[in-house]
């Protein structure tokens, strides 16, 4: 999902940046040169240039020096002292960190000022109270059997009337498509649908082109994201604040784009109010929306209005929660089956095993519950390149944590989840390889990892919430494409060597850098 949280990735990336700034004038100044590490000329921009050009590996290089600590963390201390943090890969950690000294790690202050334009109060941008109330209610509902059939007739309806027949056009025209662009264009629709239950038929092939409401609230909320994301790279936060004050430059658009979202959020409120009325059976209000609008009654707001800016925070939320991670995470999935034959051939024999009853290409929600392999393989996939790369946390108080590392008061606490799924120490030596069978049993059965030693969907009580939803999805969509065609990738998919070396862009999702061009084949 997108956690806009994890912007502070840019501030440890910033913070290491600088420190290994440092560390190359140290050497430079103290030590005989050595000309790979310390290069000839000193200007900071000249370094700075030179570290940037590799951030394509950071998650890889934070992976690296997480390792060779026996603690499996490390202390970051910003350039002049201006910020102080550790990032841990340790499981003992992360248990203290996000379940057992909860209250001591928060959200905090910084990330509520940078993103309360855009998120106001929704869940994922608040602490305490606020967060708590909207946690019980969203995952009362969350966990319901009702909306986990919801999802996956939904899912399957979009499937069998956009995804499959455009996939099936590519096909016969032999075009190669982005897999990833496509993907993400599908979990927007559907995240519209799920949380809404409204269809911004954002795949519709005649809709191509033309600039409808859908595609400039999806131009504007995108935007939104990077300037958020922006502020957090600026040294001074007074910048993006006196440009907001003085309304100028991209504060200025930024003002816009929030108009845009926020309009397009309450049309969504308004158009459900008015369908409420003219509809008293239940069973068509099954969207996330209706069902917080149903519980949230209760929770004494003073008038409509307020009522209604609630509701458009959550909107807000769901759609960032919803938009990119599942997408991300299947683009990898393809891209590493498209390079495993093997692994590719269990799939599609555990599908071809329940066709007999399910019709073709359409798995309802129990036939997905059986298919091991294919959730093992996911899971594996998800080990590799977990969407969501780097976590972090404020500090409250002065702590230690489990592995006697002292984290001092407004300290960030930063975890890297694809750091963890590539050490050798909890995976064993052949952690960098796809290899879904160490998710199985010896009956092929799947066998869930410990949520500390796999940190993909957070842990502890802020735990993603739309982890079961996104499963169905994943599930979804890789049986029923896989059933149909068999999906080429131009570059021959992710092998070994790439998988130790990936093309990811460093960004809030580990998006595949250039997306995922694939041909298809009908089976
Ligand atoms: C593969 C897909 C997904 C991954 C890897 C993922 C991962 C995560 C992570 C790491 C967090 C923790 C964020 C933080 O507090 O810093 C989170 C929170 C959350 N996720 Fe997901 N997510 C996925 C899909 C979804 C979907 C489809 C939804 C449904 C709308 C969803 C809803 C949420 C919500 C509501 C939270 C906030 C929980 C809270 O703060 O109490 N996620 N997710
Ligand atoms: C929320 O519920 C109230 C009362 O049940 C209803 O009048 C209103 O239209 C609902 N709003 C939305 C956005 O579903
Ligand atoms: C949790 O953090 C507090 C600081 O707020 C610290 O005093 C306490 O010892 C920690 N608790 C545990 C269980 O480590």
């Amino acid at each position: 999902m997108v956690d806009l949280n994890n912007v502070s990735l840019f501030f440890l990336f910033l913070t290491l940046t600088f420190l290994s700034l440092a560390y190359f004038i140290f050497q430079c100044y103290s030590g005989p040169p050595n000309k790979n590490s310390c290069p000839q000329s000193y200007p900071l921009v000249g370094n700075l240039v030179g570290f940037l050009l590799n951030h394509h590996r950071f998650h890889d290089w934070v992976a690296d020096m997480l390792s060779t600590t026996p603690s499996l963390t490390i202390q970051v201390n910003g350039f002049l002292g201006l910020s102080h943090g550790i990032c841990t890969a340790n499981p003992a950690n992360l248990d203290h960190l996000l379940r057992s000294n909860f209250s001591n790690y928060v959200k905090g202050t910084r990330f509520r000022s940078i993103l309360h334009d855009l998120l106001g109060y929704g869940i994922f941008n608040v602490d305490g109270d606020l967060w708590f109330t909207q946690r019980k209610i969203a995952s009362h509902e969350f966990n319901t059997r009702s909306l986990k059939t919801f999802i996956s007739d939904t899912v399957q309806y979009q499937l069998s009337n956009s995804l499959i027949p455009y996939l099936s056009t590519a096909c016969d025209n032999h075009d190669v498509i982005d897999l990833q662009e496509v993907l993400s264009r599908f979990t927007f629709d559907n995240i519209c649908n799920v949380a809404f239950g409204v269809d911004p038929a954002w795949l519709d092939m005649k809709r191509v082109g033309e600039t409808s409401l859908v595609s400039s609230f999806v131009q504007a909320f995108d935007y939104a994201v990077e300037v958020s994301f922006n502020r957090f790279m600026l040294p001074l936060p007074a910048i993006w604040k006196i440009k907001r004050l003085l309304n100028i430059g991209s504060e200025k658009r930024y003002k816009e784009a929030i108009e845009i979202i926020n309009e397009y959020a309450m049309n969504i409120i308004r158009f459900k109010e008015e369908n409420c009325r003219n509809d008293d059976k239940q069973e068509k209000n099954q969207d996330l929306l209706s069902r917080f609008n149903h519980s949230a009654s209760n929770l004494g707001f003073l008038d409509q209005d307020q009522k209604r800016r609630f509701l458009r925070d959550i909107v807000i939320s769901f759609i960032l929660a919803g938009k990119d991670s599942t997408s991300t995470a299947l683009t990898w999935f393809f891209w590493l089956i498209a390079g495993h034959a093997q692994c590719e051939r269990l799939i599609y024999e555990e599908l071809s095993a329940a066709s007999a009853e399910a019709r073709l290409a359409s798995f309802s929600y129990d036939d997905l519950k059986k298919f091991n392999y294919l959730h093992a393989a996911l899971s594996e996939s998800l080990r590799l390149f977990p969407p969501v790369p780097i976590n972090s946390r404020l500090t409250i108080s002065d702590d230690i944590l489990s592995s006697g590392t002292y984290v001092g008061k407004g300290w960030f606490a930063d975890y890297s989840a694809y750091a963890m799924g590539r050490m050798k120490r909890l995976w064993g030596p052949d952690c960098l390889e796809f290899r879904p069978e160490r998710w199985l049993d010896d009956d092929r059965v799947f066998q869930p990892r410990d949520q500390f030693n796999f940190p993909v969907f957070h842990c502890g009580p802020r735990t993603c919430l739309g982890k079961d939803m996104a499963y169905v999805q994943m599930k979804s969509i890789a049986a029923a494409v896989m059933y149909e065609f068999e999906v080429v990738a131009i570059d021959g998919g992710g092998c070994r060597e790439r998988i130790a070396n990936p093309p990811y862009v460093l960004s809030l999702i580990l998006k595949m850098k250039g997306g995922l061009p694939i041909r298809l084949k009908r089976r």
